[in-house]
């Protein structure tokens, strides 16, 4: 039986598609394996979206190089390089079998047979206007599930290469994405994360108003579901009516992914976000005043060109006031094509790279004073695992996702899948402790 290797760099939609091409293969006969040393077909799905991140395809391509030889092995590129370089890849990696994007992952197995039958290579990285995934062959890969609900962007923020290479949005059917779900939970699943790059304008393609609102109230409804996230909510899409539902849908867990961007109304513009921070941090009262216990969490981005140190400190000054659950921050990287490569004012690395540290010491200690305050309360927890680094313990999410290691006093027992009341003994930096009540 053949076996292949997924390496997978990037957001939680390329999780989603790995998990989808892991899906595919196994439906057709093949085995997953853990590593590359004996994969038959080795697969790297990419990151665009910053240069860092595109530059690990060619070094994971150098590493793999020699074992595809060593094992006669099919070497593929999926994802949002793919998409972007297509052909230019071949020429880059010679070796390479196989370039294609993350609309054909549904035809992997003609491809394969393309490469071993008709000993050519194989580049399919066209665009398309309708989302392929049969929904029955989906296997979940623990207890919690990534859904893909819509693919693409139409927003254009200046920085953002999202738009050029995973196209406009495309929305998937409700119908599709509520079987899918139903199949999912028959295979155990408890969790769902709903994925878009703006799921708020869901269904806006489709023609249906107040798309997503009507999504997560029919996933609301799916019986043995147990918790509800989604992911990524623009800012300028965020309505009352989806505010509401923190309050209303018993299955929505406290938790949003807000990225804000900047704390600068400047910055805001020029990366055409199409709020102002004013706005943003009305929303964030509001989702507040709904659900007080909600968890808000942020992208950010230093460095943007014009940014002035002002700028990064009216940023410092949000976050200080927001006082965010967690958030991502990053180092502006020019990408092509986008309107902000060529914009004049460009930052230099060095004061990105203080800014990015400023921010960061700051949010850590934020993330740490929160998870101290939550000592001595009693949470539940979805538990996940067993804490990989200490057997005795369990793992898993509170309803606002902060990661939670327990112990439980009675006797060992298969906690797996149950939620359990953990009273939290300690705030730790990135996660918290507990024990089972
Ligand atoms: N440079 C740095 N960060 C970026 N992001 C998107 N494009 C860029 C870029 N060119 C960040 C944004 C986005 C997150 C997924 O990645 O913060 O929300
Ligand atoms: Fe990129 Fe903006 Fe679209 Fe997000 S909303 S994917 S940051 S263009």
């Amino acid at each position: 039986m053949e076996k292949f290797y997924i390496e997978t760099y990037g957001c939680q939609m390329n999780e989603a598609d790995s998990e989808y091409m892991a899906s595919v293969l196994l439906s057709v006969g093949y085995q997953a394996s853990q590593s590359l040393e004996d994969a038959d077909i080795i697969l790297v799905n990419t990151c665009s979206i910053r240069e860092k991140a595109e530059s690990k395809v060619l070094s994971f391509l150098g590493r793999a190089y020699p074992y595809k030889k060593r094992n006669n092995a099919i070497l593929g590129v999926c994802g949002c390089v793919a998409r972007k370089e297509g052909e230019n890849l071949i020429k880059k990696a010679p070796y390479l079998d196989m370039v294609f994007g993350p609309h054909h992952i549904g035809r992997l197995p003609d491809f394969i047979n393309v490469v071993r039958r008709d000993n050519r290579k194989v580049v399919e990285v066209s665009d398309k206007s309708e989302i392929e995934r049969d929904s029955s062959i989906v296997v979940p890969n623990g207890l919690r599930a990534m859904v893909p609900i819509m693919q693409g962007c139409n927003n254009f923020c200046s920085f953002c290469i999202v738009p050029f290479v995973r196209g406009r949005e495309v929305s998937r059917s409700s119908d599709d994405i509520i079987a899918e779900i139903k199949h999912l939970v028959a295979k155990g699943v408890k969790e769902v994360m709903l994925l878009g790059q703006n799921v708020n304008s869901y269904g806006n393609d489709l023609g249906i108003k107040n798309g997503f609102l009507s999504l997560l109230e029919k996933v609301n409804e799916i019986e043995g579901l147990e918790r509800i996230r989604f992911t990524t909510s623009h800012p300028k899409d965020l309505t009352d009516e989806l505010i509401s539902a923190f309050g209303r849908l018993d299955k929505l867990c406290p938790h949003i992914h807000l990225p804000v961007q900047s704390g600068s109304d400047k910055i805001l513009a020029l990366m055409n976000r199409r709020y102002d921070s004013a706005t943003y941090l009305k929303l964030i009262e509001k989702l507040r005043n709904m659900c007080p216990e909600i968890a808000i969490t942020t992208d950010i981005i230093v460095g943007f060109p014009g940014e002035e140190e002002s700028d990064f400190q009216a940023t410092m000054k949000l976050v200080e006031r927001v006082e965010y659950d967690g958030a991502f921050s990053f180092k502006y990287s020019a990408r092509p094509k986008t309107k902000a490569a060529s914009m004049s004012n460009q930052v230099p690395e060095d004061v990105k790279q203080r800014r990015l540290e400023e921010l960061q010491a700051l949010q850590k200690e934020i993330t740490y004073k929160k998870n101290r305050a939550l000592e001595g309360k009693v949470l539940p927890v979805l538990v996940e695992n067993i804490n990989r680094r200490n057997s005795k313990e369990f793992s898993g999410r509170t309803p606002c996702f902060r990661i939670v290691n327990f112990s439980n006093s009675s006797p060992v027992q298969d906690l797996i899948g149950k939620t359990v009341n953990v009273k939290i003994s300690r705030g730790l930096k990135n996660s918290l402790k507990g024990e089972a009540v």
